[in-house]
């Protein structure tokens, strides 16, 4: 979700794309500090970005690369795929997962109803082949996010905005419960496309779905509630955002923006303070529950924001909230698997000038027994980044009784640490980015991609090279570059690289843009969030707020090397009022699932009068959340 606000454009700004594309490797690194030397010069001039660099022939040069025509920029209720590609709506919010799930009754939704069926706000997807372990492309498991929910889109008579979202009643505040967390989902790939298959492995988890605390956290007395003395049982999840996926076969997902579920009046607590827990919730949540009140159970807070790994292919499993991997608002964590077998987890914290995180396992995976890594990632060490101006990445260890993060600070033990993350992050001296959301890491070359979405607060007294833009409206993408090791790149070393990839906005318009100058005037993006790699090595990127620039949210995609790099090329348009989400492919390349969540979210729409109807377009139907999937109508691959 995005609850930033956008002011209106500057645009009286002039920015130039980059001409620095398409370096070779070794030669990207050498270009950097010359580049950054020239930048230096330019900030220190006073030019409002990246100016003085080749002018951009943005919206000259027609997209050359083979593949698709791209989708024009705009904005409108449907959504928009290149020539040649045909789109399936496969699963919209209320649809049934279950054999005995009930039909969606959008009047008449109630919470048992919403608990076996397709959750709002679909985010992360994950695809799991089946059976187990193969690399089938027509049958598995879709695991998918369900972020939080919008009231007045889920139910008549409820108005837009904040006020009335926070007095719906006793059982829309239930359905909502159950709308929110994840579903698994059987899918399978027929003659006629894509189906859901309501079977054994169809899974709900909500707000309430029983789950264990693991890790150095669990029991510790800032988890401790009246429900759960003991600390180590919490009642469901939800904020969930983006994920990702272990090499044995169970999912994480992330918890992100779990304040916005707690209400009431909060004590006065640096520690609740520096997550945005203010009682200033977004929801009803806590009058009817007494656990989202913070007057009542103010360490119910401290039981979200954490990651969830669970497994997929077990219904009955427990899922487990990782505390080892810290807690904040965790847009997902994305794994490495270190040439030694140990697990890297990449790790954004999405608000504003919060931190990138890395988590390190102690012991390598096993991959000849799956049990044996069922609590691996307990025992590691968390790493917050530092970029440094000179092109240098620092891993910052978080480690009780390390540096600064003592008793006398405030940390008299790891789950301190680990429950106060960005306390302790701040106390390392971390850099404070632009909303870092999705990370993921590139399979031929080992770097590692970070988004950072927008950051419209970030003043001209706070910039660096890693954020190098003022009122940063349109975001950015950071390569990181772990040095080479014995095997293969580094993932776990205490220091590496990172250069910027690419810096989003209009070329030519928006100051400090930084493209690959053949970027057509459909192929900028603006606000970069969600992340995947296809396997033919394409970097695919879902936008989350270009509406604030004019046009529909969507996806792109580019490569990450050769003469392609930072070529932006949009592919789907979004239907007004979406974001798109989860891109994930198939093993094979040849199926895309999206996720296209919040679909009419845009001032004032609302149940009797949305921004569009999307997918159904159906009197009395609004805009529903759903999956789609993508195909090539020759059958090739995605984006081929
Ligand atoms: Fe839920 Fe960070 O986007
Ligand atoms: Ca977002
Ligand atoms: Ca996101
Ligand atoms: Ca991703």
């Amino acid at each position: 979700m995005d609850e930033a606000e956008f002011a209106p454009f500057a645009e009286n700004d002039r920015g130039i794309s980059n001409p620095s594309a398409a370096p070779g490797i070794a030669e990207l690194i050498d270009r950097r500090l010359t580049r950054r030397a020239a930048l230096a010069g330019l900030l220190a001039a006073g030019a409002a970005g990246w100016t003085g660099l080749a002018p951009s022939p943005a919206g000259a040069a027609p997209s050359v690369a083979a593949g698709f025509e791209e989708v024009p920029q705009g904005a409108d209720e449907r959504d928009h795929l290149p020539p040649g590609y045909g789109g399936q709506v496969l699963l919209r919010w209320g649809d049934p997962l279950f054999p005995d799930s009930p039909a969606f009754d959008v009047a008449g939704q109630t919470a048992s109803a919403q608990a076996r069926q397709f959750g709002y706000n679909c985010d992360f997807v994950r695809f799991y082949p089946l059976p187990a372990g193969s690399d089938a492309a027509d049958h598995g498991l879709l695991v998918v996010n369900h972020e939080y929910t919008i009231p007045a889109l889920m139910f008549a008579g409820v108005a837009p905005g904040r006020a009335a979202a926070r007095a719906t009643t006793r059982e829309q505040a239930a359905v909502e419960m159950a709308a929110v967390g994840a579903s698994v989902v059987e899918v399978r790939r027929g003659r006629g496309g894509w189906e859901v298959v309501p079977g054994p492995y169809a899974r709900r988890l909500t707000a309430t779905t029983p789950m264990a605390v693991s890790g150095p956290a669990a029991g510790h007395r800032l988890l401790r509630t009246a429900a759960d003395p003991a600390g180590t049982r919490v009642a469901g999840t939800f904020a969930d955002c983006a994920g990702g996926g272990t090499p044995w076969g169970t999912v994480l997902i992330g918890e992100e923006n779990f304040q916005a579920f707690f209400g009431g009046k909060p004590a006065a607590d640096a520690a609740l303070a520096r997550y945005g827990v203010d009682g200033q919730g977004w929801y009803s949540w806590h009058r009817h529950d007494p656990r989202f009140d913070l007057a009542q159970e103010p360490n119910e807070p401290n039981r979200f924001g954490w990651v969830v790994e669970f497994d997929p292919y077990d219904p009955r499993s427990v899922p487990v909230k990782r505390t080892a991997l810290g807690r904040f608002r965790h847009e997902g964590a994305t794994i490495a698997v270190n040439p030694d077998g140990r697990i890297v987890a990449y790790q954004g914290d999405d608000e504003r000038f919060e931190y990138v995180y890395k988590f390190v396992s102690t012991r390598p995976w096993n991959p000849a027994d799956r049990a044996a890594n069922r609590d691996l990632l307990d025992d590691g060490v968390l790493h917050v980044a530092r970029f440094h101006d000179d092109g240098r990445l620092e891993w910052l260890p978080l480690v009780h009784g390390q540096g600064p993060l003592t008793a006398e600070n405030g940390f008299p033990d790891q789950a301190s640490v680990l429950i106060q993350a960005r306390a302790a992050a701040d106390r390392l001296g971390a850099t404070p980015m632009d909303r870092p959301e999705d990370v993921e890491v590139c399979p031929a070359t080992g770097r590692v991609y970070v988004t950072m979405t927008n950051n419209v607060r970030r003043g001209a007294d706070r910039l660096d090279r890693a954020n190098p833009r003022p009122a940063n409206r349109h975001g950015h993408v950071i390569e990181m570059i772990p040095p080479e090791g014995p095997g293969g790149p580094d993932h776990a070393a205490a220091w590496g690289r990172w250069d910027l990839f690419l810096a989003a906005g209009r070329p030519g318009v928006d100051a400090g843009t930084s493209y690959h100058p053949g970027t057509t005037a459909d192929g900028w993006l603006s606000c970069p969030d969600n992340l995947v790699f296809d396997p033919a090595g394409q970097l695919w990127v879902a936008t989350d707020g270009a509406l604030a620039a004019g046009v529909a949210d969507g996806l792109w995609v580019t490569r990450t090397t050769g003469p392609e790099r930072a070529r932006t090329r949009r592919f789907y348009r979004a239907p007004i009022g979406a974001e798109v989400t989860g891109p994930c492919f198939t093993p094979d390349g040849r199926t895309l699932f999206l996720s296209v969540q919040h679909p009419g979210q845009v001032a004032g729409s609302h149940f009797a009068a949305p921004a569009t109807r999307w997918p159904d377009f159906a009197d009395g139907m609004p805009p529903r959340p759903s999956v789609i999937v993508v195909t090539k109508d020759d059958g090739g691959p995605i984006g081929g």
